[in-house]
């Protein structure tokens, strides 16, 4: 028999527990969406709870006061009944911000936009959420000290979003494995050009200034979406066939004769890694030279001045190995750099210059044991966001790519590169998957190798000692274990 005082302390928690779960119970359908997209390189951006199918920005921008006025619509589903739902978005002001049309409350903290609708948005449903915005758009100061986002230059802006810098120009799920399709209108002073991603849809004058209308339909991530302004020579060939647009600003001039090696290169690189994935390409070439790097904006890669042949292949290469095939998370970088750089490799390879094997000799003798500033830290673990782009992701990273070759031999190679292109196309993969699909393509246990060269801290060696291959019966055809095959075989 319970003592009074004990009775009464049971009840009390009865009722507690009633209290605590029953009304949550009755809206346990609402649920508030995540404020983190769960990377852990960057945990505030990206958010959870909806998917992005598409983003519908209409802006106008006055670069001689670096004023920007956004209307952007973002069409969502719910992948959970949502109360209340986060998206990134700095600094700028919020005029007015609508669900459904209907007004919406909201909060921001950082970089996190907290919107509230009105109803609670059911699972599986499609919103509209619309954010009316103006400002002073500022870049965002990166792990490593570099500048992204929306940078003003001296006639306009480059704006380039990697690895954080889209919420500094509008408001988004910051998210690499949220994708999405962008429809962007800009508005400019009438003499300046606003060139964005994809199709070049439409030019329209109207008084003093001039609307720039751009659309890509291929799924996007946020990082390689552009708006890059200022005073451009705008035109738009067919390179190897796709239709294109290449904008440079009048003091860069001489990259005009480096952009038109673009069709020799798409060229090389469609044998190599399957057909260029997008609808358009082309290259942007802005003097923004204190930004200090050129980013493989989606279709049309931006160049902070005018780039050398190898540059251009790189962010070429990137619209396979970063743009259509992207990372699920940061740290998986060298998937994009890595290969990149192989393919710059390769690039000047087909030119006539170092093979790919020769430029893997050079580095490798270069760069003793002590050197771990250029073998540290290793590509597939760099350690934290500031080491994203790091020498030792591009080089060794390419080095790793290089080392497969001749250990699972050209053909083979090639496979898996196409391969990784074209399962993962439009799509995201990490560094698992390749590693489970190079082991697939050469039939051989690769665990030991890639240890060697992506995980495993100061120079790689030993690579090829204890690797053990499968079976015979397993393996897949005749790049299988052979030790190498010239890259010649293959032209
Ligand atoms: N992905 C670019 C390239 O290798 C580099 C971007 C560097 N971004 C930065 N914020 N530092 O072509
Ligand atoms: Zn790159």
């Amino acid at each position: 028999m319970l003592s009074g005082r004990l009775r009464a302390a049971v009840a009390g928690l009865a009722i507690a527990v009633l209290a605590g779960v029953t009304p949550a119970a009755a809206q346990a359908a609402f649920v508030k969406g995540s404020p983190s997209g769960g990377d852990p390189y960057f945990p505030k951006a990206g958010n959870g709870g909806y998917d992005v199918s598409r983003y519908n920005l209409n802006l106008r921008y006055q670069p001689s006061v670096n004023r920007l006025v956004g209307k952007a619509t973002i069409r969502a589903r719910a992948k959970k009944s949502l109360s209340r739902f986060d998206l990134d978005f700095r600094h700028l002001d919020i005029k007015g911000l609508s669900v459904h049309g209907k007004r919406a409350r909201y909060a921001r903290r950082g970089q996190e936009l907290k919107i509230t609708p009105r109803h609670g948005l059911r699972k599986g449903s499609r919103f509209d959420v619309r954010v009316h915005y103006h400002g002073h758009p500022r870049p965002v100061i990166d792990p490593d000290g570099s500048e992204d986002g929306w940078i003003p230059t001296d006639d306009g802006a480059f704006v380039a979003g990697e690895p954080q810098g889209a919420p500094s120009w509008f408001p988004c799920n910051d998210l690499l494995t949220d994708k999405a399709a962008y429809r962007i209108r800009v508005t400019v002073p009438k003499g300046k050009a606003a060139i964005s991603n994809g199709e070049l849809v439409k030019r329209i004058v109207h008084g003093r200034h001039k609307t720039f209308v751009w659309d890509e339909e291929a799924p996007m991530a946020t990082y390689l979406a552009t708006v890059t302004t200022g005073n451009f020579s705008v035109k738009q060939p067919r390179i190897d066939g796709i239709p294109s647009v290449v904008a440079i600003d009048p003091r860069e001039s001489e990259a005009a004769a480096t952009l038109a090696r673009m069709p020799a290169m798409l060229k090389l690189f469609a044998t190599r890694f399957g057909t260029y994935p997008f609808g358009t390409t082309g290259g942007t070439v802005d003097h923004a030279p204190n930004v200090g790097y050129a980013l493989e904006t989606q279709t049309r890669p931006i160049y902070d001045i005018a780039p050398d042949s190898r540059t251009v292949a790189h962010e070429l290469a990137h619209q396979w190995f970063g743009d259509s095939v992207s990372l699920r998370r940061w740290h998986q970088i060298w998937l994009n750099e890595g290969f990149a750089t192989w393919a710059e490799w390769s690039w000047v390879e087909h030119q006539g210059g170092d093979t790919t094997r020769q430029t893997f000799n050079r580095l490798y003798a270069k760069h003793g044991p002590n050197d771990r500033a250029f073998w540290d830290p290793p590509p597939a673990d760099p350690g934290g966001p500031r080491n994203l782009f790091v020498t030792s992701i591009y080089a060794r990273g390419g080095m790793a790519l290089e080392a497969l070759r001749q250990h699972v031999g050209t053909q083979t190679f090639f496979q898996i590169l196409r391969d990784w292109a074209r399962q993962h196309a439009y799509g995201n993969a990490g560094t698992k998957q390749f590693i489970d699909l190079a082991e697939a393509d050469s039939g051989q246990d690769l665990g030991h190798f890639f240890h060697v060269w992506l995980y495993r801290p100061g120079k790689p060696r030993g690579w090829a000692s204890s690797a053990r291959s499968l079976p015979t019966d397993h393996r897949s055809g005749e790049g299988a274990g052979r030790p190498m095959a010239a890259l010649d075989q293959l032209r």
